[in-house]
């Protein structure tokens, strides 16, 4: 008889086990699927080209973001991160796929730039490798494989990397018309056992999760022609949120 259940974790490990394995696409057990994923460079995958977020591109260009610490955090072979160090940031990037690290350190070997890859799942290694605060936290791509009960999971992450009046960007799938992610309600995700590949996320549902951080920006990423220097996909969200710099993400909430 299990009656293992004392904390938080313990909860969120339970309810981790209740999808099918197929829908694991960020715990440590799913690198060898990225790995798969990123095997053969040349597959026609859209973020498999060597440039950098469009949004993330326009906020340095703006100076919404600013030089600093930052982490990429599910980097993939870090095209967002190269152009980061690029900016004159010190750069952390983490990934599950040592593939993809990989690639990321080729990149970055032939670009000359200065990147601190890391190899691990990015909640494992919070507060030992990856040590905050970090000015600017960009994901693009890794928020929407999480399934629903690890946002909780996400918001400590940010809470305990992202520095007082740091920023975080954002690129995941977007709900409605030209949008990509599965649409299904959180529940019917438990009640399926399966994430469907990615979770699509309305501006109401990214307002609601990090109602604790600033809104700055949210909009639909602009499509890039294959001749920019950008990548961009309009199935896509592009938000810049940033933290109070009184520091308090989550008012209220324990850490989990
Ligand atoms: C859709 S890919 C995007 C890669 C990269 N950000 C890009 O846009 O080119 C998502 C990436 O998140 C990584 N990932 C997912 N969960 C993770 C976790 N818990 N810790 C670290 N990396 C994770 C995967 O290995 C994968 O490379």
């Amino acid at each position: 008889m299990d009656r293992g259940i004392r904390t938080v974790e313990d909860v969120l490990t339970l309810m981790d086990g209740l999808f099918a394995p197929e829908a694991d696409r960020w715990t440590d057990s799913a690198a060898a699927w990225w790995d798969g994923f990123y095997e053969d460079r040349s597959r026609p995958v859209p973020f498999f080209v060597d440039k950098p977020d469009e949004s993330l591109v326009s906020c340095l260009d703006r100076g919404l973001v600013t030089g600093g610490r930052a982490l990429d955090l599910g980097c993939g072979p870090g095209r967002n991160a190269l152009r980061l160090a690029a900016a004159g940031f010190a750069v952390d990037a983490v990934d599950l796929s040592p593939v993809a690290i990989a690639w990321g350190e080729e990149r970055a070997t032939e670009a000359g730039a200065e990147v601190r890859f890391h190899l691990g799942n990015a909640f494992a290694l919070a507060g030992t490798a990856l040590r905050g605060p970090y000015d600017l936290i960009h994901d693009s791509g890794c928020f929407h494989h999480l399934p629903p009960h690890r946002r909780v999971s996400y918001l400590a992450l940010l809470d305990r990397l992202l520095a007082p009046g740091g920023a975080f960007t954002l690129t995941c799938f977007a709900a409605g018309e030209g949008g990509m992610g599965s649409e299904l309600p959180d529940a019917e995700l438990y009640r399926g056992s399966r994430l469907h590949g990615g979770l699509a996320y309305t501006p109401g549902s990214l307002r609601r999760i990090f109602a604790g951080l600033t809104e700055v920006e949210l909009r639909r990423m602009r499509d890039e022609p294959p001749g920019s220097p950008c990548f961009g996909e309009s199935f896509l969200w592009t938000a810049l949120f940033r933290r109070d710099a009184a520091g308090a993400l989550r008012p209220g909430a324990g850490r989990a």
